[in-house]
């Protein structure tokens, strides 16, 4: 009953064999490969060799299993980006994006200054850009780090993931999550270990019992917590430290994205025994996400690793963008625009939570960032197209969901731009919405309330 030409008798041969088809398209994306006794009878071998072949074939990433589906040919992933934002005439509440208002002149700042145009074999580090980096650094780490520059957060956490995981391992994420660690993680094959987030971060009992179920890394956001907007109070992250000491080999990823205009303290997660940790700094929300870059403290080991991935990779980080943030990091302007961003962002998502509340919708807490996350008692789907037909673009809980079936109630609202008569109309017209969308439920229910009470038509004699 063969569909596809798999040939072999060793596990090795059979995987390269469907390998050999996938890339020559024989087997397109999601095709099913055959059941393994199948395929087994007509190889002629033990079914446990085939299944060993499809278990390679799916920790390498070209398939995946499906349950009770058996095992598919794995498809690029389609994933969710940040900076999504308005179609047509929306109002863009979706973007996820800093306020370009209140970004520095990155040009100016690149023609400022002394830049001497390296070439190979020049030191990775730009030095007056490693001495900030520093400086800022020791004040929230107490014990021995070494710096480093990356192309911004996400490409640490892809790097830091990679040179201490394999595929298949689990990584604890927040739940809900920022949505480039739901991709890093799906692109690189790991398993995710969702950790509930409330007001006050990583909830303690859901990271331990992900560290119980083997999580091997941690990435956590001690502040700005995207979507939701939590922050670690001392007392919180104190509670996640003493967990995490019990795991010393775990790594603690810190994604401190939103540090020099976030209206909290930082308190920091990674225990002083934790033999592999970082913490990533990303300049993208105050000095702009296209400078792609980030600064990073981490052990000596976990340094030398990402070293030598950059090294292997993109070699370094160009010294102009390190040149253009260095002159902007060093320059007092900035600084006062940073003071002036963060009151901004915080009185804007005051605002609209505000709003919000006195149109009767619950935020259970005040959020810090660029984002208000809403749970709502109706779908977030239909919320968003229904919000998307009055002029709203906002996005679905459900990207932000490290397993997909989760927070399909809840919407996020970028609060970065909003403006006080904005915050007032969307959060009257968000009101109505949900009032029409439970209305529409339970005229839903009443009327499969009645079909149940009634039962199903009554079969005619004779049929
Ligand atoms: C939690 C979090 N981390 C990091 C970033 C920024 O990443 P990058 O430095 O790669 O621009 C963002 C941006 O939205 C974010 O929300």
């Amino acid at each position: 009953m063969h569909i596809v030409r798999i040939k072999g008798t060793t596990a090795a041969e059979i995987a390269g064999s469907v390998r050999d088809q996938v890339a020559s398209g024989e087997l397109a994306p999601q095709a099913g490969l055959p059941p393994v006794r199948a395929l087994a009878a007509e190889l002629g071998v033990n079914r446990n060799t085939v299944a060993l072949a499809y278990r390679r074939l799916v920790e390498a990433g070209v398939a995946e299993t499906r349950g009770r589906g058996g095992t598919v040919v794995a498809a690029v992933p389609q994933l969710a980006r940040e900076g999504v934002g308005a179609g047509g005439d929306c109002v863009d509440l979706a973007s996820g994006n800093p306020d370009p208002s209140l970004l520095p002149d990155i040009l100016a700042a690149a023609r400022s200054g002394s830049y001497s145009r390296p070439l190979y074999g020049a030191p990775a580090l730009d030095a007056g850009l490693d001495a900030w980096a520093r400086a800022d650094f020791a004040e929230d780490v107490d014990h021995a780090f070494r710096t480093l520059v990356t192309h911004g957060a996400v490409d640490a956490t892809e790097r830091l993931l990679n040179a201490h995981l394999t595929r298949g391992d689990l990584v604890a994420v927040e739940d809900p999550c920022f949505l480039a660690s739901i991709g890093t993680l799906r692109l690189s094959g790991y398993r995710s270990a969702p950790v509930r987030v409330d007001g006050a971060g990583m909830r303690p009992d859901a990271l331990r019992a992900a560290l119980e179920a083997g999580a091997r890394a941690v990435v956590c956001t001690p502040r700005a917590h995207n979507p939701t907007g939590a922050g670690l109070t001392e007392e919180r992250a104190a509670d996640l430290r003493a967990i995490l000491t019990e795991h010393p080999q775990v790594l603690v990823i810190e994604d401190d994205h939103f540090s020099a205009v976030s209206a909290r303290p930082y308190h920091r997660v990674t225990p002083p025994s934790s033999a592999r940790w970082a913490l990533v700094r990303s300049v993208s929300k105050f000095l702009g996400p296209d400078l792609r870059l980030a600064l990073v403290a981490a052990d000596a080991d976990t340094t030398a690793r990402l070293e030598a991935r950059l090294s292997a990779g993109t070699t370094w980080v160009s010294h102009l963008l390190q040149h253009t943030a260095r002159e902007l990091l060093m320059d007092p302007r900035v600084h006062e625009l940073h003071e002036r961003a963060r009151e901004f962002y915080a009185r804007r998502s005051a605002l609209l939570v505000g709003r919000l509340r006195a149109h009767g919708i619950d935020v259970p807490y005040q959020p810090d960032g660029l984002n208000v996350w809403v749970e709502l008692d109706v779908d977030g789907r239909a919320t968003v197209a229904a919000l998307a037909r009055r002029g709203w673009a906002v996005r679905p809980g459900h990207l932000f969901a490290p397993d997909p079936a989760a927070h399909q109630g809840a919407i996020r609202i970028t609060s970065s731009t909003v403006t006080e008569p904005q915050a007032e109309e969307f959060a009257a017209e968000l009101a109505e919405v949900v009032a029409e969308l439970r209305s529409t439920a339970s005229t839903a229910d009443a009327a499969s309330t009645a079909d149940a009470a009634t039962g199903p038509p009554p079969s005619r004699p004779g049929h």
